[in-house]
């Protein structure tokens, strides 16, 4: 264990997402969202299966929050479904009581345990009426019904909460959603019907949604909330840290090109009210313009950056050709990601999914990077990792995860040493608290470290590194 410790105030925990966890998806008035409705089509997921039982969190939700004060956390992140608590999702449309009473019983539960609510408006689940009537996120018409959803959430549970999180990853979002189309709403340039979209357009046009649609609920809080609640508000990005791949100036600017192009996209706009100039010049006029007043309501409307982050790349120019149909190739364009070195040797050890290898020295070049960039506090929203073979493990095996262990150890030191240093990293909070659904993998690819048997009733079992961690983290902090 390296010997960097952390703040006795410092929040850690778990996150999970309710499209993810929630199941019961027209319980008590429910509408449907985008991800019911895609997920129970056939070939969307690896298993076949969708997300309608989750891991039952929505029935399950007392148990839950018992085994979670078990492994000693001090927070928990979760998202609330727009359509439970507006069904049809509109600024004009009803309220639905019974879901606003869930979450209030949710997060009261969670407070009588010692746990912090930690929410996010938005982790993907948009109310299937709105893609529907509008396309969702592609008009602007989503503005005023998301600032309505926003508003009604503060008021319903801001006395409950410090600390709010807007949007979840809206680079993910806007690219797998309207790029690649392995996510809601699924749509690509080789998609049909309703699915047919632009992949090199539509994704920044979707980006820019996102990104007013938190400012305005950024503004509607500090307005008409903040000072009687006095909570901090954030958004969450998704970012891989990009190595250059050797020593090149190509190499270097192909790394800078590819953080620009998949992260800074959607961070800078939140901190500076605009778009990285470096973007501009790579997309040109497929990235739309903000008016001098959005970029006023943008700048500065981030308290702390809320940051997903998972593994790390090495960057080069591309040397490997772009075949048809491939948009996310496209939309990267001529940089290419790799995990081997020009020597053979790889960039860390294979995990159990394609795209997370253990890199925790990516991780504090990443925090700290972003600290020189924007100056703020960072709040680690999501990490984590799936052992190598875990997908087709029996339950006992499962059970013994030292491999994510080695994981948490790693990216727990690293940034502990970024603390040490002076980067204000304010939380951890690990993906996953149970196996879960896991969007285009279905429930194949697990994350948590609790065991969750989907076949009978969502049964949990604690793996091994649940208790590891609650033992880390207490040393760590100095509690015990
Ligand atoms: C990021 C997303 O926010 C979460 O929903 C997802 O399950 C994890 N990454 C793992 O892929």
């Amino acid at each position: 264990m390296s010997t960097a410790t952390l703040p006795k105030d410092f929040l850690w925990g778990y996150a999970t997402a309710s499209a993810q966890v929630e199941g019961s998806p027209t319980a008590d008035g429910r509408g449907l969202s985008i991800w019911d409705t895609f997920s129970s089509l056939p070939n969307v997921t690896e298993d076949g299966l969708s997300n309608a039982t989750g891991t039952n969190s929505y029935s399950n939700w007392a148990a839950d929050i018992a085994l979670m004060k078990s492994y000693g956390v001090n927070a928990h992140r979760f998202s609330l479904s727009w359509s439970r608590i507006i069904p049809a999702g509109s600024a004009t449309s009803p309220l639905n009581p019974a879901g606003i009473a869930h979450y209030q019983r949710f997060m009261e539960a969670l407070l009588e345990a010692g746990v912090e609510p930690i929410p996010t408006l938005f982790h993907w689940d948009l109310p299937q009426a709105l893609q529907d009537e509008y396309n969702g996120f592609l008009s602007a018409r989503v503005l005023p019904d998301f600032e309505r959803y926003a508003r009604v959430c503060f008021d319903s549970f801001g006395h409950l909460v410090k600390s709010w999180l807007t949007i979840n990853e809206p680079n993910i979002f806007a690219v797998l959603g309207h790029c690649i189309g392995a996510h809601a709403p699924g749509r690509s340039s080789s998609g049909e019907g309703a699915r047919k979209g632009d992949s090199l357009k539509e994704p920044y046009i979707v980006g820019h949604h996102l990104m007013l649609a938190h400012a305005r609920a950024v503004a509607v809080y500090r307005k008409e909330f903040a000072q009687k609640q006095g909570g901090k508000v954030g958004i969450v990005i998704n970012g891989n840290w990009a190595e250059p791949w050797d020593a090149s100036e190509e190499s270097k600017q192909a790394a800078e090109n590819h953080l620009t192009l998949s992260t800074l996209w959607l961070s800078d706009p939140v901190f500076t009210g605009d778009y990285p100039p470096l973007l501009r010049k790579l997309v040109g006029d497929r990235l739309p313009t903000f008016t001098a007043e959005e970029s006023a309501l943008l700048k500065g409307s981030s308290d702390f950056l809320g940051l997903n982050h998972y593994t790390t790349f090495y960057v080069r120019k591309r040397v490997t050709p772009i075949e048809d149909g491939d948009w996310q190739n496209h939309f990267f364009g001529e940089n290419e990601s790799t995990t081997t070195a020009p020597d053979g040797t790889e960039i860390g050890p294979k995990a159990g999914l394609s795209w997370v290898r253990p890199v925790p020295w990516g991780f504090g070049k990443l925090l700290r990077f972003l600290w020189r960039r924007y100056d703020r506090d960072v709040w680690v929203t999501e990490n984590g990792v799936i052992c190598p073979g875990e997908k087709d493990m029996s339950k006992e095996e499962a059970l013994q995860d030292d491999f994510r262990i080695d994981y948490f150890r790693g990216y727990i030191d690293e940034l502990a040493e970024c603390v040490k240093e002076g980067v204000p990293v304010k939380s951890y909070l690990a993906w996953a608290f149970a196996d879960n659904f896991e969007w285009q993998e279905g429930y194949t690819a697990k994350f948590g470290v609790t065991y969750v048997d989907h076949k009978n009733n969502c049964e949990m079992t604690p793996k091994k590194s649940a208790w590891w961690m609650k033992e880390y983290m207490a040393a760590k902090m100095g509690l015990k």
